[in-house]
């Protein structure tokens, strides 16, 4: 299997390449009467792209009115309201910015009781298969490997479920939450399976502290060490990275003359 890895001269460029891809989506599925679903990510990765999907509703029309979108995970316990929970991040950077429909957007409850989790998951599993399946899943990676909050040891074929976050995943989060004491040990989050049965998956990954475990995810084996280095096995998965993410790399890339960046298959 094939996982392109283009290196952009910015993250800025990289996510603007992006956003002109969900565009081209979103209007294929309109003229197709259809919506189209995407999976969304939290987290510092995709600023960029939402910031340029908003300047391209707000200035060059583009709607997200047939658009469906689960996001892929959620802080346990956290209401939806709280400034640190995604949903709210979502709200900030996205949703509020846009035309989604309300009823369109789906995002993991943070504020359950013990015995709501697990027929909660299996609805949003539902609910995703009910949308038609993801049509493009949008991911960042984090410094353990985990897609979504999937950590070290998490199955391939793992679904949207509670899990506990890795050391290192929280001490990333303290700064976020004003200290390590306030990170939440859980979350919610769609699974490897679920995430892998996605039509297209496009992860990003920017900075020199991303270049380590790109490399052990991309050019190492796949292996539940590292839950993003199952995208390997996927078929259609794009890995979008700047100069320091990709300098872990093992070389040769080409250059890509239609978007003047580094393009290299793995
Ligand atoms: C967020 C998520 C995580 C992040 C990852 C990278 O919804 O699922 O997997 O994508 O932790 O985070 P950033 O982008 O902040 O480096």
């Amino acid at each position: 299997m094939v996982v392109k890895c283009q290196i952009f001269p910015s993250a800025e460029i990289a996510s603007k390449a992006l956003a002109l891809e969900i565009k081209a989506l979103i209007h294929r599925r309109a003229v197709e009467g259809k919506a189209a679903v995407l999976g969304l990510a939290t987290g510092r990765s995709p600023l960029f792209l939402y910031e340029e999907l908003v300047r391209l509703h707000r200035e060059e029309g583009l709607s997200f009115a047939n658009v469906v979108s689960f996001n892929l995970d959620e802080y346990c316990g956290l209401d939806p309201e709280h400034p640190r929970s995604y949903r709210t991040f979502m709200d900030e950077h996205l949703f509020g910015c846009i035309d989604i429909l309300p009823e369109n957007i789906h995002v993991p409850a943070g504020d359950l009781s013990p015995e709501e989790i697990g027929p909660y998951c299996r609805a949003y599993e539902e609910a995703i298969v009910k949308a038609g399946g993801i049509d493009l899943q949008i991911l960042g990676i984090g410094r353990t490997g985990h897609i979504g909050f999937n950590e070290p040891g998490a199955g391939r074929a793992s679904r949207t479920a509670l899990v506990h976050l890795d050391d290192i995943t929280r001490a990333d989060a303290a700064a976020d939450f004003g200290g390590l004491e306030h990170v939440p040990s859980h979350a919610i989050t769609m699974g490897c399976g679920t995430i892998l049965e996605s039509r297209k998956i496009v992860l990003m990954a920017w900075g020199a502290n991303k270049a380590e475990i790109v490399a052990k995810a991309f050019d190492g084996p796949v292996s539940d060490d590292v839950p993003a280095s199952y995208l390997q096995e996927h078929g259609d998965v794009s890995v979008y990275l700047d100069q320091a993410a990709a300098s872990e790399l093992a070389a040769p890339v080409a250059v890509d003359q239609k978007t003047a960046c580094f393009t290299g298959l793995r």
